[in-house]
Order: structure tokens, then C-alpha cells, then sequence
């Protein structure tokens, strides 16, 4: 009886799976396959909780997901995970996106402040560069991640329209105004900044930096890209971060302007380790950012607060490749990798942690190895074969 191996404890984590629309259904699959993988071969348990949802849905039952969902996924919820939102012709009432209550109401509803999206560029990667595969950016160059601002700014007015419409209250409506000068027709969107919102990000990316290894030199350091040359919200948010700073004596502050950074992004990513932001320039500036690491097909994301989390790949929904099996789902794979890490760090659970860190090895292993890749980094190979082979490989890490 001495010989038995100890059980291991088991954690079970309740993960709400939201596929959404067209791709993103077909990169949850692999998702959900992988945690399935996990959950036969680990002692971590995933329960798994599917919630329709998005403009698909939309069409054809006239709610963005069905009643309850939010709800579900706050209180029901370790974590969450999201394929894409968005479909061509539905648009609510309001105009806003249909799908936008999902993955605005979750973000402006659970208080998830910060938007995490790594840029690394994995051994291997080609770029699509002027319509051909070549190899631009060094990977040994290229790991930073951008911490965008997830509540306020630009997205203020529409945030706190999804959050309340989520939970099944009033519309909302930022106050009107007067322009001096603008006549007829103005539409306009606040870009609120707070004290508040701008100090939780800035901490949070703080944090961050001493979770890392540094930038690609193994200099730690953070960034603060704001545009405060010209905007009043910037002004608050870079004295806040100033105010911050002059307590740090670990790692080494940096400023941009966000039209300076975009040219820095591509000109120097070396240069990055942390970088932390409002929302619309963070939005902005990733979807450059991706195509340093390949393109959308690898770029993941995480949308984390104090108390819940939800992962999806950056990229959309993108309704002409639907159906066809082909999307790259190594952002999903690597959104999974982000929420057990997300986990792991939250629970104390070093197998979260261990699961995380295979996933990463896998995917870089697999794209090193670069024979099943899939159209958007030069290959022909099929979403459900990349992610099959990926599961393969983790499970095997796993075993050794
Ligand atoms: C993103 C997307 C969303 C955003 C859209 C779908 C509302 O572009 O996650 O980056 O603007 O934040
Ligand atoms: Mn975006």
C-alpha cells in the first residue's frame, strides 16, 4: 500500500464558454477540446458552461444571449472564455453591434479594467507583408504586452450602455452639449478618464512587469502611451502615472505619445516590455501589434479585473472565412494559456501554472516546427488539424 501515489487534489474550475459568432465558433471548438484534454489528464477539472450568443443569435431570436447570461457568467463563473462577436446585418435597435452586450457588458458589467494583450512573436513566424510570407521582425526581438485601459475613455458612453443593458436596465445616453462653432448634425462620445480608473490600470501593468522577464534586452520597464501633449484625459492619466513612478526604483519608466509609439511599435519592438494605455489607443495600437506576431490568428487577449476574467482571441468573427475551417486557432489556444495562467496565479495553483506553461511550449514547438500552419502563416493545414496537433502535443508535455 506504500507504493500507491498520493492523490493529487483536484481543482475544479467552472469556465462559461461563449462561442459567438462564425470563426469564433470554430476556434471554440478547439478550445473546449483542449480543456477537455486537460480535464483527462491532469487534476484540474473544467465544468464547462455554453452560452449561446452574438449577432447569429441575434437574427434568430432577437437577444444578444439568452436572458440570465450575465448573470450566469458573474456568478457562476471561475472563468470566462469568448470565440468573436459580430455579424453582418445585425445591428441592434439602437444601432449599436449586435453581440456588443456580450463582450462590452461582460468587460463594463464584471469591472474589467484592464485589457491584457501580449505581442510575442514565436521562432518560426513568417510576416504577410505586401501579399508574401517573409520573415520582418526578429522573435527574439519581439515580447511586450500592451495593457489597454478597459473601462472608460472613448468606450465610456458604450461600456456603460452594454453593462446596464446586460443586466436588464435603461438605456443610457451620455448628456448632450453644445459646441461652440458646429452647427446642424453633432454626434459626439465623451472620453472620460478618472483618477480612479487611470490608477487601477497603472498598478496593474506594474505588477505585471515584475511577473515578467523584462524586454527582449531583460530590461524591465513600463511604457505609458498617452497623448498628453493634447488631450486633458491624458493630462490626468500621465500625472497619475508620474505620481506612480517616482516609487519605483525596480524597473525603468518610459513615455510615448500613441502617434510616436505606432512608428517605435514597428521600428523598435525591442524597445518594450510593459506598455499601459487608454482604451481607444490600446485598441488601436494591438491591432498593429499583431501583425509583429504573425497577424490576428495569434494574437490573445485577456480582459481582467479584481474579481472575474474573460479570454478571447483579438481577432473578430470574420463571417467570410466562416464555415470553413480554416481561421489559425492558435489566439484561442493561447487565450486558454492566459486564463490558466489567470488562474493559476489567482487559486495558488501550480498545476494551472504547469498546464500554462506546456501550452506555450507547444505552440512554440509546433509553429517551430512549421509543417501544419494554417493559410495565415503560409500553410494550408486546417483549424481543427492545428488544434488537434497542439492538444497532441500538450498532452504529451503533460505526460513527461
Ligand atoms: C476588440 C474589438 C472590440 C473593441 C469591438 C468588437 C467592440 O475591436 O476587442 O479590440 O473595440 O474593443
Ligand atoms: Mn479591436
Amino acid at each position: 500500500m506504500y507504493d500507491m501515489p498520493v492523490p493529487q487534489s483536484m481543482s475544479s474550475y467552472r469556465i462559461a464558454i461563449l462561442p459567438g459568432d462564425g470563426t469564433g465558433r470554430e476556434v471554440m471548438a478547439e478550445a473546449q477540446s483542449l480543456l477537455t484534454a486537460i480535464s483527462s489528464s491532469t487534476s484540474l477539472n473544467f465544468e464547462q458552461i455554453l452560452i449561446p450568443c452574438g449577432g447569429q443569435y441575434f437574427l434568430e431570436t432577437g437577444k444578444e444571449w439568452p436572458d440570465g447570461s450575465f448573470e450566469k457568467c458573474r456568478d457562476e463563473a471561475d472563468a470566462i472564455l469568448l470565440g468573436a462577436i459580430g455579424w453582418p446585418d445585425a445591428v441592434c435597435e439602437n444601432g449599436d453591434l449586435a453581440g456588443g452586450q456580450v463582450v462590452l457588458g461582460l468587460r463594463g458589467g464584471l469591472d474589467l479594467y484592464a485589457n491584457v494583450r501580449p505581442i510575442k512573436l514565436y521562432e518560426g513566424v513568417r510576416h504577410k507583408v505586401h501579399g508574401d510570407f517573409q520573415q520582418v521582425w526578429q522573435a527574439s526581438k519581439v515580447d511586450m504586452v500592451i495593457v489597454r485601459e478597459n473601462t472608460e475613455g472613448l468606450y465610456h458612453s458604450l461600456l456603460h450602455r452594454s453593462a446596464l443593458k446586460a443586466q436588464g436596465g435603461e438605456e443610457y445616453e451620455p448628456p448632450k452639449m453644445d459646441f461652440p462653432g458646429m452647427n446642424g448634425d453633432v454626434a459626439w462620445d465623451p472620453r472620460p478618464i478618472s483618477r480612479a480608473g487611470s490608477e487601477r490600470v497603472i498598478d496593474f501593468a506594474r505588477r505585471l512587469v515584475s511577473l515578467r522577464n523584462g524586454n527582449p534586452s531583460g530590461v524591465s520597464k513600463l511604457t505609458c502611451v498617452d497623448k498628453s501633449n493634447v488631450t486633458r484625459g491624458c493630462q490626468l492619466f500621465r500625472s497619475i502615472f508620474d505620481e506612480k513612478s517616482a516609487d519605483w526604483d525596480d524597473l525603468e519608466v518610459d513615455y510615448a505619445y500613441i502617434d510616436a509609439f505606432t512608428m517605435w511599435l514597428v521600428r523598435n519592438p525591442e524597445w518594450f516590455d510593459v506598455v499601459v494605455t487608454s482604451n481607444m489607443f490600446g485598441d488601436i495600437a494591438t491591432d498593429l501589434g499583431s501583425v509583429l506576431q504573425g497577424g490576428m490568428g495569434m494574437a490573445a487577449s485577456g480582459n481582467i479585473g479584481d474579481e472575474h476574467a474573460f479570454f478571447e482571441p483579438v481577432h473578430g468573427s470574420s463571417p467570410k472565412h466562416a464555415g470553413k475551417n480554416k481561421v489559425n486557432p492558435i489566439a484561442t489556444i493561447n487565450s486558454v494559456q492566459m486564463m490558466l495562467e489567470w488562474l493559476g496565479h489567482r487559486n495558488d495553483d501550480e498545476e494551472a501554472l504547469r498546464v500554462a506553461r506546456c501550452i506555450d511550449e507547444s505552440v512554440a514547438e509546433h509553429i517551430s516546427e512549421g509543417t501544419l500552419l494554417t493559410y495565415d502563416l503560409g500553410g494550408s493545414a486546417t483549424t481543427s488539424e492545428v488544434g488537434s496537433a497542439i492538444i497532441g502535443r500538450v498532452l504529451a508535455k503533460l505526460e513527461t
